[in-house]
């Protein structure tokens, strides 16, 4: 034992080898917090209701991108009490298993966008998104009113489902293959939605996002996008296994 204080007594006196010492027990320490973290399968806790985005919000994932909107809302709901009064339970990782890249933000110009699927009728997003100062007189969001405009551009949804697969969404040869029909049924609700179900199960949104039910807009997508934020999860019955104290 006296050796070892003597020894450490040497340490305390050389800054340089302290140095090197503390380096070497930081960097321990790190490498087991991080090396776990790479094991992705073991650090995102698998949960009920979590799929794939559908076609129609994939396309409307990527308006959401290419507008940036994530410049000014957030998408992640921190376990903060605040947070969980206004937004909803906070985030959980498997609710974005599924975005490449995610879309967590890291700056709140307006509300969280989490947990808005259900918030609003598809009729409010149209007008909000058309003129946002009609509904929120106060409102800084610029409006979006080429979207209803617009026809969605889909002839590559086919390739970015392919491309989605590559790192890691499961997306089968068969959901890959009707993309584009399934797409199309879940915009228009004269379509038959037999494959699309088959393809996503029962909680789909299926219907006239608001672009008109002949046509199927950049508006449609993304309103399909935002209807399903935070919806499938299902907290009723949700129970996280972790201790409180690790969450
Ligand atoms: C310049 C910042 C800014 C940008 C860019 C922006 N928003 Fe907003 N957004 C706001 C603000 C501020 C509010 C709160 C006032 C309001 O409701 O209009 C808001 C509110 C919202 C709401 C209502 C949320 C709620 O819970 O009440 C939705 C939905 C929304 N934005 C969607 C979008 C979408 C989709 C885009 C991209 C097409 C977008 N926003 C781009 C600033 C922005």
């Amino acid at each position: 034992m006296a050796s070892i204080f003597k020894n450490h007594a040497k340490l305390e006196r050389h800054s340089m080898l302290l140095l090197l010492f503390i380096v070497i027990v930081v960097s321990i320490g790190g490498l087991v917090e991080i090396t776990p973290l790479f094991f992705l399968e073991s650090t995102i806790e698998k949960v009920d209701g979590m799929r794939p985005y559908t076609p129609l919000e994939v396309e409307g994932r990527d308006i959401y991108i290419r507008e940036g909107c994530y410049l000014c809302h957030s998408a992640m709901i921190r376990p903060l009490r605040d947070e969980v009064e206004r937004y909803g339970h906070y985030s959980l990782a498997a609710e974005s298993m599924y975005d490449h890249p995610f879309q967590w933000g890291s700056k709140r110009n307006g509300p969280d966008l989490a947990r808005v699927g259900g918030k609003y009728s598809d009729a409010w997003h149209r007008d909000h998104l058309i003129n946002p100062r009609s509904l929120v007189p106060e409102s800084i969001m610029p409006p979006y009113r080429f979207l209803a405009e617009h026809d969605l551009d889909y002839r590559d949804i086919k390739d970015k489902l392919r491309t989605l697969k590559t790192v890691g969404v499961p997306y089968s040869e068969a959901e890959i293959a009707s993309a584009a029909e399934d797409l199309k049924a879940q915009a228009d609700p004269n379509q038959s939605p037999t494959k699309l179900k088959a393809h996503y199960g029962d909680k789909l949104n299926i219907r006239d996002f608001g672009g008109g039910p002949d046509r199927v807009t950049e508006m449609d997508a993304l309103i399909a996008y935002l209807q399903m934020q935070g919806t499938l999860v299902d907290f009723s019955t949700y129970k996280a296994d972790a201790p409180a104290n690790t969450r």
